[in-house]
């Protein structure tokens, strides 16, 4: 592999930040293995439609659809491994250089098989199977076909009989408060914001970089390509996660690294 150059500026601040948050998106787990949603050609939504799969009126109209097309990528992330991006911020972690808080879009788990210490899910995650009707967890409760199927029939709540739905946020829904409030105060508190693989056309999540910015934060995006968020950023990388963080944390880490 070609040698990865750090941009000097972005050591400095990451060596001397007491606070860090990695704000990331669906390019983050792209060298893992798993779709983003905009990439041209490969993205998810440009071969599926949002609004047949990722809202509640989907849901609503075709849950069978709709409980298939998240147990597949279900499946997907349970057959891929976190990435050297993933597991480079495990490291910094570990380090104890700085306090270090994930806040992601992404509805996989991969950040925390990486290590990551701190994750918050603005999205939420899959796996996190709940009952549409009484909210009731259904983590363990849910069979995987082996091959894709266009319509399975999502299981009923053991408590009230509602259909069980995957652990995300909808389009129209409202993402949820916790995760949402601590990533606020995250950005708010940090000295350095990576803004890693997103492109940065969500709300409310594409606007904490601006947060962060108003309180004082240095931005930094690592993108291979220019998002929403890049002229926000005091600094662009165009770099991918899996090259960008292990070399990043390598220039501030002991010489053992
Ligand atoms: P997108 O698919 O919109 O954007 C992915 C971004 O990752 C793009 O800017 C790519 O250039 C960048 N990218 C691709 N490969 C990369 C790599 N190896 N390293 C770094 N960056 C890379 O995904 P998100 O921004 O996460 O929401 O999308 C935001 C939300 O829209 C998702 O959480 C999802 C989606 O619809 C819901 O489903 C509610």
């Amino acid at each position: 592999m070609d040698r990865v150059e750090v941009p000097g500026p972005l050591v400095e601040v990451a060596e001397a930040a007491a606070r860090v948050v990695v704000l990331s998106g669906a390019g983050m787990s792209a060298e893992s293995g798993l779709s983003t949603f905009r990439d041209p050609n490969t993205g998810l939504w440009e071969r599926f439609r949002a609004e047949e799969l990722a809202t509640p009126e989907a849901w609503e109209a075709d849950p069978s659809l709709v409980w298939a097309w998240y147990l597949w990528r279900f499946e997907r992330i349970h057959l891929v491994q976190p990435n050297a991006g993933h597991t480079a911020i495990g490291e910094w972690g570990r380090l104890g250089l700085a306090d270090l808080t994930v806040v992601t879009q992404n509805v996989d788990d991969l950040h925390e098989r990486g290590g990551a210490p701190v994750v918050h899910h603005l999205h939420g995650l899959i796996r996190d199977f709940r009952c549409s009707e009484c909210g009731y967890p259904h983590a363990d409760a849910v069979a995987v076909p082996s091959t894709p199927v266009e319509r399975i029939p999502p299981p009923a709540c053991v408590a009230c009989f509602g259909l069980v739905r995957p652990g995300v946020v909808w389009f129209g829904e409202m993402l949820p408060d916790d995760p949402w409030a601590r990533a606020v105060d995250a950005c708010d508190r940090a000295d350095l914001v990576l803004v890693v693989g997103t492109s940065g056309l969500v709300y409310p999540a594409a606007g904490l970089p601006a947060v962060a910015r108003a309180s004082g934060a240095f931005v930094a995006e690592i993108n291979p390509l220019e998002s929403g968020v890049s002229d926000m950023a005091h600094l662009c990388w165009r770099e991918t996660a899996a090259r960008a963080l292990p070399a990043l944390v390598a220039a501030i880490g002991p010489d053992t690294l």
